[in-house]
């Protein structure tokens, strides 16, 4: 396979230089301050709508009749569109307003509902990780896979879901399950990059009850591509509409012990 003339590499080329280049907007950023967008957790930034505009422009000059479906829009497009570009442009708003220095861009191309490119960047430790469906994951350049590893094995991830508080009391049960099941929990903030430790297998189980297509559908390629699994919690295919959905990402020997504690 000639990747160079690979449309789909190609595509992704661009969306890596215009996260590279949105990214030194956040790196050079001096104290970024949130706007209350839907109560206390929900905050943008006049940065999420810079690296916003940017990524548009840059890959709307890529693909000239391109639709989009990102995080600061006030109406999406929709997501079966021909070719259609999916933003978060900044996942883990929160961290990045509290100086906590793990969030990402997280930009995913589809065609008919179908995501073919997935590319999140995480600006502070200069790491970029990639897949191509049907072609592989990768963290800067080099091939990544999931870990080999069951639950007991592993680390597990969690998103608390701050923007549905009806969900704690089942996200913090399920957690106290996984901790007890596996080694040890992480809470870190950006569901895009937690997918993307799942892939580099980093962490072996991630979930979140509520998640927006912008913040996964990256991520779930990537991980998809690194040889894990990513699902709904019980175990179905995601929303076709693009509406709120609940996650679960692992190795596949994470997600069967999963199935099995939680059944
Ligand atoms: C949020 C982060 C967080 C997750 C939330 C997301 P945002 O994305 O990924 O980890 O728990 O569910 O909405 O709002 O910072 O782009």
């Amino acid at each position: 396979m000639d990747y160079k003339n690979n449309y789909y590499f190609t595509i992704l080329d661009r969306i890596e230089s215009a996260e590279r280049s949105a990214a030194k907007l956040i790196l050079q950023a001096h104290g970024i301050l949130a706007e209350a967008k839907n109560g206390i957790r929900n905050v943008v930034t006049e940065y999420d709508r810079l690296v916003q505009n940017l990524l548009m422009e840059q890959l709307g000059s890529t693909i000239p009749d391109a639709r989009f479906f990102c995080e600061e829009m006030s109406r999406q497009d929709r997501p079966d569109a021909e070719h259609l570009f999916i933003i978060d442009p900044i996942d883990g708003t929160m961290n990045c307003v509290h100086g906590f220095h793990h969030s990402c861009i997280s930009v995913a191309y589809a065609e008919r509902g179908a995501v073919r490119v997935g590319a999140v960047y995480n600006p502070y430790v200069d790491e970029m990780f990639t897949a191509v469906a049907g072609h592989g994951a990768w963290l800067n350049g080099r091939p990544i896979h999931v870990a080999d590893v069951g639950l007991s094995e592993s680390i597990v991830c969690f998103g608390s879901s701050p923007y549905a508080p009806e969900l704690a009391d089942r996200t913090f049960y399920l957690a106290r399950a996984l901790f007890n099941a596996g080694l040890d929990i992480r809470r870190e903030g950006s569901a895009a990059l937690d997918l993307c430790y799942v892939a580099a297998g980093r962490a072996g189980l991630y979930f979140e009850l509520q998640l927006s297509f912008w913040d996964y559908a990256a991520g779930a390629l990537i991980v998809k591509e690194a040889g894990g699994q990513c699902c709904t919690i019980d175990g179905s295919c995601f929303p076709s509409d693009g509406s709120k959905t609940t996650i679960l990402a692992g190795s596949p020997a994470a997600v069967v012990d999963f199935f099995r504690l939680t059944e």
